[in-house]
């Protein structure tokens, strides 16, 4: 459930109309709702009220505005981060270093070191080489890492093959065959303490059964390190449920599902409980709001030309992703549609949002809707074709701010300098 519906015949983030968005700050902009950024966040913490311990620690990859990082933390969520910068965001929205956890394949012995210094809940630990630099990192400045080791489970997690993390030839985690080994040594580290297991399969999920097949495998392991001496207590579930990006009845499970499949899985091992949800947090708690520049006649096919482009939001070209698309308008009841390819200024033909896309005739400046674009979508622009990234707002009821200004060419230019040979 989102806040974004049409009232008074015009599409509303909660009780903000979009037109008026795009009136104030103009057209293409992102748009969020507090309201339902706080919902998916409550959701989550009610599908896991069974665990007397544990921590949503929202993965800011999602969307990591700060002004969205600040409203989660405020209502107690923790941070998965992937890199310092993330780090730095979660910190200066105010998160302390001991709500966030630092996952990902690459730490550097520098992010290493900043995360130490600032102050971390647990590294997620991908690899040897990994364990064996943090315990380096960590021992020189004596201070010690409490760390997961992740675990790939070797599960497929039937999602698309670009966003599935959990098989063997991934390049996540280490496999579980071998993961007794790797604690073995983990424990004989100086700067180091073994303190969970962790384990991530893959984004957009929609089915439950590549969990249950990923968290048995879990909580055997639990047991088997446990036999082995070492102290699990907590356990890192990772991510991934999907959500619905298209209006239809084949809506994935719903997180209150997913959280009693963990508690079946692991729930009788006393172990503090860590989840790492960002899609299904932001998700379809964004909308991209962007406006018709002009309507062209193609052979056989019309086209809607947007100014949002494949650079504002990426997804539909990265990976055939689907977006609901409507017109800020509502659409009287059995207006005449017809189809349009949607598609952006920028000068590939991968800039296609969608093909076939039935609208009810938009005319040029019509403002036209991309929901669930909230998570995955600012994140990844870029300013290819020198389109500046574009504004993110946050409403909150019947106000909003800007949370992202929308550079002006100059700043997006003086970005860069030129040598002093030419
Ligand atoms: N934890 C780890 C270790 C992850 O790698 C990810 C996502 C998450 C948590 C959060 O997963 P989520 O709950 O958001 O599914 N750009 C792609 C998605 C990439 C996901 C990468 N990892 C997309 O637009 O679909």
């Amino acid at each position: 459930m989102d806040h974004f519906n049409y009232k008074n015949g015009e599409l509303h983030a909660e009780d903000v109309p979009l037109s008026r968005i795009a009136a104030e700050v103009g057209t293409p902009v992102y748009v969020y709702s507090s309201a339902t950024l706080a919902r998916h966040f409550n959701v989550f913490q009610q599908a896991l009220e069974w665990a007397p311990e544990h921590l949503i620690c929202y993965a800011l990859k999602a969307n990591s505005n700060i002004a969205v990082l600040k409203l989660l933390g405020d209502l107690g969520a923790g941070m998965d981060v992937v890199s310092i910068g993330e780090y730095a965001r979660a910190r200066a929205a105010g998160v302390p270093g001991a709500r966030i956890v630092f996952s990902g394949v690459g730490k550097t012995r520098e992010e290493m070191k900043l995360a130490l210094e600032g102050g971390i809940r647990q590294f997620n630990v991908e690899s040897e080489p990994e364990l064996r630099a943090l315990s380096e990192v960590a021992s020189g400045m004596g201070a010690v890492a409490p760390i997961a080791i992740r675990v790939n489970p070797d599960v497929d997690a039937k999602t698309h093959e670009k966003i599935a993390t959990g098989k063997s030839d991934n390049k996540f985690g280490i496999p579980i065959a071998r993961a007794r080994e790797v604690y073995a040594e983990a424990a004989k580290l100086p700067g180091i303490e073994v303190i969970g297991i962790d384990m991530h399969i893959g984004s957009q999920l929609t089915d439950l059964d590549p969990y249950r097949q990923a968290y048995a495998k879990m909580a055997d392991l639990t047991r088997a390190l446990r036999d082995d001496g070492h102290d699990i207590r907590r356990l890192d579930m990772g991510g991934g449920l999907g959500i619905p990006y298209k209006r239809d009845n084949n809506a994935p499970p719903l997180p209150i599902e997913y959280g009693q499949v963990i508690r079946e899985a692991v729930g009788d091992l006393g172990c503090e409980i860590e989840i790492e949800p960002g899609r299904n947090i932001a998700g379809n708690a964004g909308v991209l709001l962007s406006k018709v520049i002009y309507l062209k006649e193609g052979e056989g096919r019309n086209f809607l030309i947007l100014d949002a482009a494949m650079n504002d939001l990426i997804r539909p070209a990265m990976y055939g992703a689907h977006h609901d698309i409507v017109p800020a308008i509502e659409p009287a009841p059995g207006a005449d549609v017809s189809a349009f390819d949607v598609v952006g200024p920028v000068c590939e033909s991968g800039d296609t949002f969608q093909k076939g896309t039935q609208l009810p005739s938009p005319d040029p400046d019509d403002l036209i809707v991309f929901r669930s674009a909230g998570a995955y979508g600012a994140v990844m622009s870029s300013e290819y074709n020198s389109r500046p990234l574009i504004p993110e707002v946050l409403v909150d009821r019947d106000r909003f701010a800007v949370i992202r200004p929308r550079p002006t060419l100059a700043e997006m230019i003086s970005r860069e300098a030129l040598p002093d040979w030419l």
